[in-house]
């Protein structure tokens, strides 16, 4: 009767089988117990030595789940096992055996770190119940650990799922563009390949490189907005007003990604503060210096050189030096000086 309410324990979900190893230099009882440990439908191999030198070893060698150990050995004691094998795995589950009136051995047992303890003479039930009780403890840890894994593999899931719908969004946006305009829409590409180069140069983290880049490539995303009489004329030759309408572009640019940037202030800032100047010139809040957030800065930099390149042309021969001289003619107004110089030592 007893044994059968052991055996077939349904509350026990876990069907793992544990390994056991048992450590008794009396070898009836090391019969006997394992014995006993083979009517437990969770135990699986069952190692048995009669000695504790060769148990650690056992111990180290097998992935062991729980030791049964007696106190009184030979050469190693029962308390000096717990102690080795906690130091090497504090999670091991011991369970000591000892004769009735040790007390003392026991208190310095559960000490040491053993999670139960039977007094000898044993009945098959107590044993049974210890072993089942450290059982129900390892079904829960493993419960515990493939519920923390199934969280892990789910939370995966949905990142990489709502990263696919964030990056198909921006596709979207940028097919879009590449409809309206293709000039813009190359401007763009360059800017994000320059830009991740010189933000790589500046040795700055994965995650940042990674913003620039996708923020360099929606900067001018705003332009989408405005007419293309404006956005065909050289600045020089704007209207005021016209002027005023083109100064918009990197506002609503920002408002265009904003449902579904809105927690991504890096790339919202290089979209609403690429034409910011380091002398305070620029727009659309004519921010100076430091308070020009760095990713904004660094798409600006090259936003400006790639606007040189488009406006210099290529039949110039000299094109490559005509734009480092006039980036360098900039050096304190428009950029900031020191990403300037990383920037011009790309290029040169
Ligand atoms: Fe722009």
């Amino acid at each position: 009767m007893v044994l059968s309410e052991y055996q077939l324990r349904g509350k026990m979900k876990s069907s793992k089988k544990y390994k056991f190893l048992i450590v008794e230099d009396d070898f009836p009882v090391l019969k006997i117990l394992s014995d006993i440990l083979k009517l437990s439908p969770f135990v699986g191999t069952i190692y048995t030595t009669d000695n504790g030198e060769h148990a650690l070893e056992l111990f180290k060698e097998n992935s062991i789940d729980v030791i049964i150990t007696d106190i009184l050995m030979p050469k190693i004691t029962g308390l000096e096992l717990i102690k080795k094998i906690r130091e090497y795995n504090s999670e091991a589950h011991i369970i000591v055996i000892s004769a009735y009136g040790n007390t003392d051995y026991l208190r310095e047992a559960i000490r040491n770190g053993a999670y139960d303890y039977i007094l000898k003479p044993f009945t098959v039930d107590e044993i049974l119940f210890s072993v089942n009780r450290v059982i129900e403890k390892l079904n829960f840890l493993e419960e515990r650990k493939n519920y923390v894994v199934s969280l892990e593999n789910a939370v995966k899931e949905t990142r990489e799922k709502l990263e696919k719908s964030f990056y198909d969004s921006l596709k979207s946006i940028l097919n879009a563009l590449e409809a309206r305009d293709k000039r813009i829409y190359k401007h763009c590409h360059n800017v994000s390949i320059y830009s991740e180069k010189l933000a790589r140069k500046m040795a700055l983290d994965k995650k940042t490189i990674e913003k620039i880049t996708i923020g360099a490539l929606l900067h001018d995303i705003g332009k989408l907005a405005v007419p293309d009489n404006i956005l065909l004329k050289d600045e020089s030759e704007l209207k005021r007003e016209e002027f005023e309408l083109l100064k918009q572009h990197p506002v609503i640019g920002k408002n265009i990604v904003l449902p579904v940037l809105k927690d991504d202030a890096s790339i919202l800032n290089i979209i609403f503060y690429h034409h910011e100047k380091f002398d305070g010139s620029g727009y659309p809040e004519g921010l100076r210096g430091e308070k020009i957030p760095l990713e904004a800065k660094i798409v600006s930099i090259v936003n400006y050189y790639d606007s040189l390149e488009n406006k210099i042309g290529d039949n110039d021969s000299n094109k490559r030096e005509l734009v480092i001289e006039e980036l360098k003619k900039s050096s304190s107004k428009i950029s900031d000086p020191e990403i300037l110089k990383i920037f011009l030592s790309l290029l040169e």
